[in-house]
């Protein structure tokens, strides 16, 4: 198979993981015969510095002729450390999001056996949780009308939906559901907010259509909670923009690191696929942050590509090293990679190079 996948590495330890990803997908392309080629793109801070615009015209059209997406990271500290500035690299991800209609955010969350213990969550609370979280992702908060008082002393941004934004990732979550253990729990803030009330009235009657899925309604707040205290009992979460935003980032102390979350957007053009984590500026250039969210959003794309044996590949691979203790520094690993070593050793089992335990074990090396 041909494909033409657009690489935007993005700012911090973006650049890092995702030449890690492309590794992969070399070795993908090796042993299962496919050939990638890669289109690279600015967007963020570095498109910013590079052009003053942190969406350049070209990153776009580079991204609608290309079969898949692959994204390292946005965020710069320069911007975080000065909230005034009006050009800023996350509107960069926003527009393109919006731009590509990438509206449905599938995060998926699985914790290993392998990384229990680095959770500071009771093991028997988090072992085989397994749920994939469905946000909304080009609407809501997010997009809604938003303003500042002439005076400065006021502000607001604006929460709205549509029916059709509702209904579209509803189908998604409802067929993953059925392919799944069959239950959707709508989170929202309906006992407050009127978009929540018509989000609940929209998948209600939206779920008649799948009377072999449970549907389950919980608050925001009490999903948050939930999330910590029993988090075995969430198959599918369907949510908005910021209240899937916020559940992810918390639903990766499960896995025990953020760094091992990666996700896809799918929508009306094409694909994109992103780890969930931010830039790690402190981590950039230094060949320690963790490759796996982006190797396994690595995964996904080829999954969604219809290439299951290559993406299970992937899963394998990954698992093979944890398995072996081997890990970046944030897993605690018993062996400690660098991000490109990881990148390394995963493309070896790939190719089906053979990986020399001993030396694995020594920290010495990975491949004969
Ligand atoms: C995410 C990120 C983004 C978001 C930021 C970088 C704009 O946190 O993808 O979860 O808020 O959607
Ligand atoms: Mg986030």
């Amino acid at each position: 198979m041909k494909k033409k996948i657009a690489i935007l590495a993005g700012d911090g330890i973006g650049p890092e993981v995702v030449a890690q990803g492309m590794k992969v997908l070399d070795a993908i392309a090796e042993r299962y015969g496919h050939e990638f080629q890669y289109c690279h793109a600015d967007i963020g801070a570095r498109a910013i510095k590079k052009t003053g615009d942190p969406l350049p015209a070209a990153t776009l059209e580079t991204c609608l002729n290309t079969d898949a997406i692959l994204l390292g990271a946005i965020g710069d500290p320069e911007y975080d450390n000065n909230l005034d500035l009006t050009v800023r690299p996350e509107q960069g991800l926003l527009r393109l999001r919006k731009a590509l209609g990438l509206y449905c955010n599938i995060r998926p969350v699985k914790t290993y056996a392998e990384l229990l213990h680095i959770s500071p969550l009771k093991k028997e609370y988090i072992e085989g949780v397994d749920m994939v979280i469905y946000r909304e992702l080009t609407s809501g908060i997010y997009f809604g009308e938003k303003g500042k008082s002439a005076d400065g002393k006021s502000a607001f941004d604006t929460c709205k939906y549509e029916v059709h934004e509702i209904e579209r990732i509803t189908k998604h979550a409802f067929d993953a559901a059925t392919r799944r253990r069959k239950k959707v729990t709508l989170v929202d803030k309906a006992n407050v907010l009127e978009s929540s009330r018509l989000w609940r009235s929209v998948v209600t009657e939206y779920a008649k259509q799948y009377p072999e899925v449970k549907l389950e309604y919980m608050y925001v707040d009490n999903a948050a909670m939930q999330l910590v205290l029993c988090p075995k009992q969430f198959d599918v979460i369907l949510t908005g923009n910021m209240f899937g935003d916020i559940l992810s980032d918390a639903s990766s102390v499960l896995v025990g690191s953020l760094g091992m979350l990666p996700s896809s957007s799918v929508g009306l053009k094409t694909s994109l696929f992103e780890p969930i984590h931010g830039s790690y500026p402190q981590a950039a250039g230094k060949d320690i942050a963790n490759p796996i969210a982006t190797i396994k959003s690595v995964g996904l794309m080829l999954q969604s590509m219809g290439l299951y044996k290559e993406a299970l590949a992937i899963g394998n691979a990954v698992s093979l090293c944890l398995t072996k203790g081997i890990g970046t520094p944030d897993v605690s690993p018993v062996i400690t990679y660098t991000c490109s070593q990881m990148g390394d050793v995963i493309s070896s089992i790939i190719t089906g190079s053979e990986v020399n335990s001993d030396k694995v074990e020594q920290g010495v090396s990975t491949i004969i």
